[in-house]
């Protein structure tokens, strides 16, 4: 037993843990309540008087050691702990958390949004869930018009003549229901997502974003029309940007066009953007059809008005020069933070 107390002796006088769940599993191992202290005090029982005189001090020697040693070991532990918080450099700056910032579809629809609030006109919104009428009929497009089929329009109902159910495929429909039920003059635009049955690539997406434009009241003249487009594209797109109008059909204007501006990304010179001719569509216009306005109980002898749309993918990209519609709807981080902005 002697020689079993030294070889212990040895070991604990030796030990030198490198962290405190060494320190604890020497704890168990000589002092648990099954550990070899333990043992040997069991051992010490059977012992002859004699032997138990002197190995009585050895062994309680031995235990006032080891819990010395450990008692010791502990402390510095606990002290290595304690003095690692405090260490703590308060001044530091503290952990920065992710910012999100706005959409750029958001930001060109709100900078659109802005100019025409300048001139006086309102924001309107309409359901994305139409009904054929708001969508087309009251727009006087004709019962066989291609833009009514299953390849264009998303048609939840589709055998309810005008009341057939779809999701709308241009914001026009607001107009519609704005004119039915208000009054003129009104001079608003309508700003909303819609969507179209197309194959997914980077030049077409199923759903996209436009703003449409409201203009009615007595005398309103497609020179109006010209110089509230020409305005909002000098806002836009900076002094000096040229515009320019070329003839066009549209079933609820009459007559219609549909307007270019010069290339923003090569100035006119030619580039990919503009397939080298310099300039570049933006939006279709013109003088509202009078069969739309009947339809929506306005005396068309009365008042005349304009109306425009642009799609606001077409103009982000030409502000921002990007070349795939899909980054606008995958929600990519590396994408979306190049447009930070001071969110007020
Ligand atoms: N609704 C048309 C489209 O989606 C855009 C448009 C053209 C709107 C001419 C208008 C307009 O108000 O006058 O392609």
């Amino acid at each position: 037993m002697q020689e079993l107390i030294d070889k212990y002796t040895a070991e604990v006088d030796a030990f030198s843990p490198a962290n405190a769940e060494e320190l604890e599993a020497f704890r168990i191992k000589f002092l648990g309540t099954k550990g070899l202290i333990k043992d040997l005090f069991e051992q010490f029982k059977s012992t002859t008087p004699e032997e138990k005189r002197t190995l009585g001090k050895v062994l309680n020697q031995f235990k006032q050691l080891t819990e010395a040693k450990h008692q010791e070991l502990k402390e510095q532990f606990d002290s290595q702990l304690t003095t690692s918080t405090n260490q703590q450099d308060l001044t530091l700056p503290g952990e920065g958390f992710a910012v999100g910032s706005r959409h750029p579809l958001s930001l060109v629809r709100n900078e659109i949004i802005d100019i025409f609030k300048r001139l006086g006109f309102v924001v309107a919104e309409g359901p994305e869930i139409e009904n054929d009428w708001h969508n087309f009929s009251a727009l006087n497009f004709p019962e066989e018009h291609p833009a009514r089929d299953m390849q264009d329009t998303f048609f939840i109902t589709k055998d309810g003549g005008q009341d057939s159910i779809a999701l709308r495929t241009h914001t026009s429909s607001v107009q519609v229901r704005m004119m039915e039920n208000g009054k003129p003059p009104f001079r608003a635009i309508m700003p909303g997502r819609v969507y179209r049955n197309e194959a997914i690539s980077a030049r077409a997406h199923c759903f996209f974003h436009q703003v449409e434009g409201l203009y009615v009241d007595e005398n309103v003249s497609f020179a109006d029309l010209k110089q509230t487009l020409f305005h909002f594209v000098q806002e836009l797109y900076g002094e000096g940007t040229k515009v320019r109008f070329r003839p066009s059909y549209f079933p609820f204007t009459e007559p219609s066009a549909e307007m270019d501006i010069s290339c923003t990304i090569c100035k006119g010179a030619g580039c990919n953007m503009c397939k080298h001719s310099g300039w570049v569509e933006i939006l279709g216009c013109g003088m509202v059809d009078p069969n739309v306005l009947e339809n929506c109980g306005i005396d068309s002898k009365k008042y005349t008005g304009f109306a425009f749309g642009m799609g606001i993918e077409r103009i982000t990209n030409l502000k921002y020069v990007i070349r795939d519609l899909r980054l606008f709807s995958e929600n990519d981080v590396r994408f979306l933070k190049q447009f930070k902005t001071e969110i007020v």
